[in-house]
Order: C-alpha cells, then sequence, then structure tokens
C-alpha cells in the first residue's frame, strides 16, 4: 500500500503523505501542498477533502453503514437511551450505572431556565420560527453563565447545561406560542418523557406519558446524535476553531441546521406530502418534476451527500413510523403517499442512476407528527438531537493539536487591479 501520493507539476514531482483511517478510507495529506508547490487544492463544497481525523462517528455511504464510538446505531436505538447514547459521543464510552444516575441527576438539576429569560419570548412575534428562537436563546445563555469553562468538571456541567436547557426552550416556546401556561421540567420523568410532559401538559387534562411514545423519542434522538462532518457540525468546528464560546458556537450550529437543505428538510417533507394531498397531485407527476433540470423542486427526504444507498436511520425511523401509527390506531394519509412516492422513485431510473434514497427526513416528521410535535417544530427536534454530536465534535476539535483556526484560501476570478473613479467621471 502506497505511504506517498506523487503530484507532477511542470515536470517536477512533490510527494504528499497517504493518511488511512481505521476502516480502510484514504487520503493524501495536503498540509503542505501550498509551501512546496504554491499550488491550492479546489473543492468547493469540501465532497472530497477531509477537515479533520475524528474518532466520534463513522459512516460508510456505499454499505449504509453509521456507528457511534464504534457501536452500530442498530445496536444503540434498540438498546440505548439518548442520554447514554449522548454521554457516549462526549466521553467516548458507554457510562456505568453510577455515571448514568450522576447525570440524570444533572440534568435534572440544570433544566431550568433563568426566570429572566422567560421575557425573551415575549419579545418574539408569535409567529416567530422556533429555530430562530432556539439559536437565539442558546446564545443567551452565555450572558447568564457566564463562567469560563477551564477545567473537565465545569465543561462537563456545561454541555449537560446545553443538551438540558434546550429541552425547557424548545417546550416553553411552544407552550408560549399557543399562549399557554409553560409547564416546569419535573424530576420524575426521564430526559425524554420530561420533554414530552413539558409539551404535553396542561391543568386540565393531565398528560401521561406513554413508554412506547417515550421509547420513540429515545430512538428519534439517538438517531440524530451525530452524523460525521455534516453542514451544522462542520458549522460548529469552523465557528469553534475561532475560540468562540461553547454557546455562541451551537447557536451557529443551529443556525446551520436550519436549512431546508440539511435539518429543516424534515419540516420540508411534511410540507410537500400535504401539497401532494390537498392538490391531489399526481406521485408521476411529482416525481418527474423532480426530475426536470428546468425546475429547482427536489423530493424532500430523499439523496444524500454520503449515503448513496438507504440511510440506515430511515429504515429505523421507518419501522417505529408503523409502530407508533399502529399502536396509536392513527391513519396518516401522508404516510400512505410517502411510502408510494419512496416506491415509485426507488423504482425509477433516475433515481436508481443518482444513488438517490430516502434519507432520514423522509420519515422522521411523520413520527413527531404521530407524536403530536407541530410542523414547524420538526427542526427544532433535530437539533435537540444532534446536540451532543455538536458538544462532542467542538470537543475534539478544541482538544485536536492539528486543528488551527479555520481559514480556507480562494481562487480570486475577479476585476484585476483598477483605479478609483471619482463619481462625477461614473457613467
Ligand atoms: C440531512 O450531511 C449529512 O449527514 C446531513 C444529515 C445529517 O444527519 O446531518 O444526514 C441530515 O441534511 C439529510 C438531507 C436532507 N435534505 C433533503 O432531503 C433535501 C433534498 N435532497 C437534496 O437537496 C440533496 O440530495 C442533498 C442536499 C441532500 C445532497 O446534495 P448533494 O450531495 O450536493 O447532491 P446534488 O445536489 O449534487 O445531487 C446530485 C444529483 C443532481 O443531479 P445532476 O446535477 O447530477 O444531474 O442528484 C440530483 C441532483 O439534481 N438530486 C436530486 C435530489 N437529490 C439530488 N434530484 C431530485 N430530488 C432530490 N432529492
Amino acid at each position: 500500500m502506497s505511504k506517498y501520493a506523487v503530484l507532477v507539476i511542470d515536470g517536477k514531482e512533490y510527494k504528499l503523505p497517504i493518511i488511512n483511517g481505521v476502516e480502510g478510507e484514504k487520503a493524501i495529506d495536503i498540509t503542505s501542498l501550498r509551501k512546496k508547490t504554491g499550488y491550492i487544492a479546489f473543492d468547493p463544497s469540501f465532497a472530497n477533502t477531509g477537515s479533520c481525523k475524528s474518532s466520534i462517528t463513522y459512516m460508510n455511504g456505499e454499505k449504509g453503514i453509521l456507528r457511534y464510538r464504534g457501536i452500530p446505531i442498530e445496536q444503540l436505538a434498540k438498546h440505548s437511551s439518548f442520554v447514554e447514547t449522548a454521554y457516549l459521543l462526549i466521553k467516548g464510552k458507554l457510562p456505568n450505572n453510577e455515571e448514568l444516575i450522576r447525570i440524570n441527576v444533572l440534568l435534572n438539576d440544570l433544566s431550568m431556565l433563568h426566570e429572566d429569560m422567560k421575557t425573551f419570548y415575549q419579545n418574539f412575534p408569535s409567529k416567530a420560527h422556533p429555530m430562530g428562537i432556539l439559536s437565539a436563546m442558546v446564545n443567551a445563555l452565555r450572558s447568564f453563565y457566564p463562567e469560563i469553562v477551564d477545567i473537565e468538571e465545569s465543561l462537563d456541567r456545561t454541555f449537560l447545561r446545553l443538551i438540558s436547557k434546550v429541552r425547557t426552550m424548545a417546550a416553553m416556546a411552544y407552550k408560549i406560542s399557543r399562549g399557554h401556561a409553560t409547564i416546569y421540567p419535573s424530576p420524575d420523568y426521564s430526559y425524554c418523557g420530561n420533554f414530552l410532559y413539558m409539551m404535553f401538559e396542561n391543568p386540565v387534562i393531565p398528560y401521561k406519558v406513554d413508554p412506547d411514545i417515550e421509547k420513540a423519542l429515545n430512538v428519534f434522538w439517538i438517531l440524530h446524535a451525530d452524523h460525521e462532518q455534516n453542514c451544522s457540525t462542520a458549522a460548529v468546528r469552523v465557528v469553534g476553531s475561532g475560540k468562540a464560546n461553547i454557546y455562541a458556537t451551537i447557536s451557529a450550529g443551529i443556525s446551520a441546521l436550519w436549512g431546508p437543505l440539511h435539518g429543516g428538510a424534515n419540516q420540508e417533507v411534511i410540507t410537500m406530502l400535504k401539497k401532494i394531498k390537498n392538490q391531489n397531485l399526481k406521485i408521476s407527476d411529482v416525481i418527474k418534476k423532480a426530475k426536470d433540470k428546468n425546475n429547482n423542486f427536489r423530493l424532500m427526504g430523499f439523496g444524500h451527500r454520503v449515503y448513496k444507498t438507504y440511510d440506515p436511520r430511515a429504515k429505523i425511523i421507518k419501522q417505529m413510523c408503523d409502530l407508533i401509527l399502529s399502536k396509536n390506531k392513527i391513519n396518516d394519509p401522508l404516510l400512505d403517499i410517502a411510502l408510494e412516492l419512496e416506491e415509485t422513485a426507488l423504482s425509477d431510473s433516475y433515481f436508481q442512476a443518482k444513488n438517490l434514497y430516502p434519507n432520514i427526513d423522509f420519515y422522521s416528521g411523520l413520527v413527531l407528527r404521530a407524536i403530536g410535535i407541530p410542523t414547524n417544530m420538526f427542526t427544532v427536534m433535530f437539533a435537540i438531537g444532534r446536540l451532543p454530536g455538536w458538544v462532542a465534535q467542538w470537543r475534539e476539535n478544541s482538544l485536536d493539536p492539528d486543528i488551527r483556526i479555520s481559514r480556507p484560501r480562494q481562487i480570486y476570478m475577479g476585476n484585476s487591479t483598477s483605479d478609483y473613479i471619482p463619481i462625477k467621471e461614473r457613467p
């Protein structure tokens, strides 16, 4: 196996070291490229560029493999809890019983919001999107918790504060948007149960946490917890590399996730399915439009930069969908439309040729609908799930001796040098 790649420019050879990953991925180390050759590499959307070495998550897009710290996602979805998986991602190992009890106690201790933060909600317009509220509220946490995190213990406390409070922030935003009294977290529930309680408890009809729904929410957040160097995680690493505080860094991740091509897709899928239903659109016409280069419609929830086969998370979410809907005797017509869309697309040569399959967002919204989460909160649900991944990636980035501030180069294609023209001489 070669140790070097050889680059020949104008007849001169340059040796560039090859890096081998644990699972056989290979990279050409170009950290010395500009110094050696005067050239930079060019890869506008980083599709062929590794930004870091990481030990957190491994994906194999061709085989549909996803593992957190080496453990397959299928096993974690079946046996683990979101809190345990969050610990695994951040600390690199599964917690023992004592550690698990300790973090659950801390998650409860840190679940309340500073009362002054509640006034923030009053100043957002009633129709403000929950993702805008969440990124603002998370950024504001620095103002309320300004202590400098310089020892492991307080870092853990900071991580748990974030993971706990985003859940309270999201539920509070929902209650306030509906004009309902906010419900404070209760130590009587698990992490997921507490979220459901804060969302759906009300003085008139006390909410009873359904264990199957609680399990579904655990699985939902486990599946969203991390995903290598996706758009929002890359944003977290870039912002964190400038040594911005962790709250501002995570707020940047929330903002990056909001985009409809990224975490915002779960909301867009439901919008697409509702449109098909309400306008009685033919599935064949929708597929035809998705293939038409002359319009920018895309089949939302389909395709992925890395997965060129079925997203392993989508498989699990789809099974959950069936379980939750049948258990609650819900007959959601949007599921029938989604199943027909998937079947038609997967048998179409365009989608086959481009290896376009359902990704996690294709069915995730149907599970959230069945739980009773409003559509405009779907990406917030993604963000709560992804938080431990962002924290783990931020921590790994800040501890990596090879990583300096992120600062890509460019190829300039603008005007060559030109002089200033006084306004009276301009055309
Ligand atoms: C997430 O990176 C991650 O890991 C993200 C994520 C995570 O957990 O963090 O997995 C979460 O963001 C999932 C993706 C959610 N987004 C969507 O579902 C939006 C719809 N999907 C597409 O916009 C697209 O597939 C992306 C954005 C997901 C991927 O974009 P790429 O990798 O840049 O691929 P591309 O746009 O270059 O597409 C390649 C070809 C193109 O055709 P050609 O120009 O080669 O002829 O496939 C076509 C595209 O037109 N294509 C689609 C399509 N997705 C790609 N055509 C129709 N419908 C689609 N959904």
